[in-house]
């Protein structure tokens, strides 16, 4: 059984920094393109700025970042750029699952591998395998990952290994079978590129999750447009389904329980 709880069953524990972040890398093709570029050195640039990504992610205690690298309907594109996207994928997993273990960082790929070539499915597998205990920072790949697709395997796999549960199931039966089962549901969604949709990315796990939008593309989404989205991040009010005014006596609940810890601690000691 997996630890993680569900936003919708109880109200998750949230802190000032996102403990899971989720980006859509959009604006590839265009950032390319304004430099009169062919789109896939928007990729390559891409690869970049996922580098610094995960860095500013660990600095700033992030524990989970999820990136949405192809999507289940990206096979739609020219067959040039698709196979371009994979071979990339596989340079950069050659050149950086090493030095992911080496930075003590848990490397994960979600989706439906098995439209993707034996050799990337294994280097996937090995990388895994070798970044298992890894558990400061888990950085997890969404390749050929859908939303939908997600959900509907884990409603197979469920009723393959309980078919008891054919006549009924609740969320807490289904939630381990979900390709992110490991992960808390993500803080912070972030989509570059300026689009203002999910694209069949995590539909399950975004029910309430912050979602900030940015016109910046990809390539050009830095440090300084991570912290912002975070500072954003930190402005909002969560109340899953609750009031503003409910959290607010929760809020001074939890601060009258402090200073009345603080105050029985200090009388101890002058006692003792
Ligand atoms: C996102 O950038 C990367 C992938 C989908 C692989 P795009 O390639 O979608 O870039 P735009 O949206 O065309 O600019
Ligand atoms: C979403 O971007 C998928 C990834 C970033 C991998 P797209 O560029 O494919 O999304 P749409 O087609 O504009 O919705
Ligand atoms: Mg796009």
């Amino acid at each position: 059984m997996s630890l993680i709880t569900s936003s919708t069953r109880e109200i998750p524990e949230t802190g000032q920094v996102p403990r899971h972040i989720a980006i859509i890398m959009d604006g590839n093709g265009r950032w390319a393109k304004r430099r009169f570029m062919p789109r896939v050195a928007g990729h390559k640039r891409g690869v970049e700025t996922v580098r610094a990504a995960i860095k500013a992610c660990v600095e700033h205690g992030v524990e989970y970042l999820t990136l949405f690298a192809f999507s289940s309907e990206n096979w739609r594109r020219p067959v040039d750029e698709v196979t371009f996207l994979m071979q990339l994928f596989i340079t950069v997993l050659e050149q950086e699952v090493v030095k992911l273990h080496e930075n003590g960082i848990r490397f994960k790929v979600i989706g439906d591998l098995s439209r993707f070539e034996p050799r990337i499915v294994e280097f996937v597998r090995n990388g895994e395998v070798l970044t298992a205990d890894n558990t400061r920072f888990t950085l997890t790949i969404a390749a050929n990952y859908g939303g939908r697709w997600d959900i509907m395997q884990a409603v197979r796999r469920m009723l393959a290994q309980r078919p008891e549960l054919a006549i009924g199931f609740g969320e807490e039966d289904l939630m381990p079978y979900f390709a992110l089962n490991y992960a808390p549901e993500p803080d912070l969604f972030i989509r570059t590129g300026g689009e203002k949709r999910i694209s069949n990315f995590l539909l399950w796990q975004l029910a309430y999750t912050e979602l900030y939008f940015t016109d910046t593309l990809w390539p050009d989404f830095d440090r300084r447009a991570l912290d912002l989205a975070i500072r954003s991040y930190q402005q909002r009010e969560r109340r899953f389904g609750r009031t503003s005014e409910q959290l607010q006596s929760a809020v001074a609940a939890g601060e009258r329980k402090k200073i009345a810890e603080k105050m029985s601690t200090k009388k101890a000691v002058k006692l003792g």
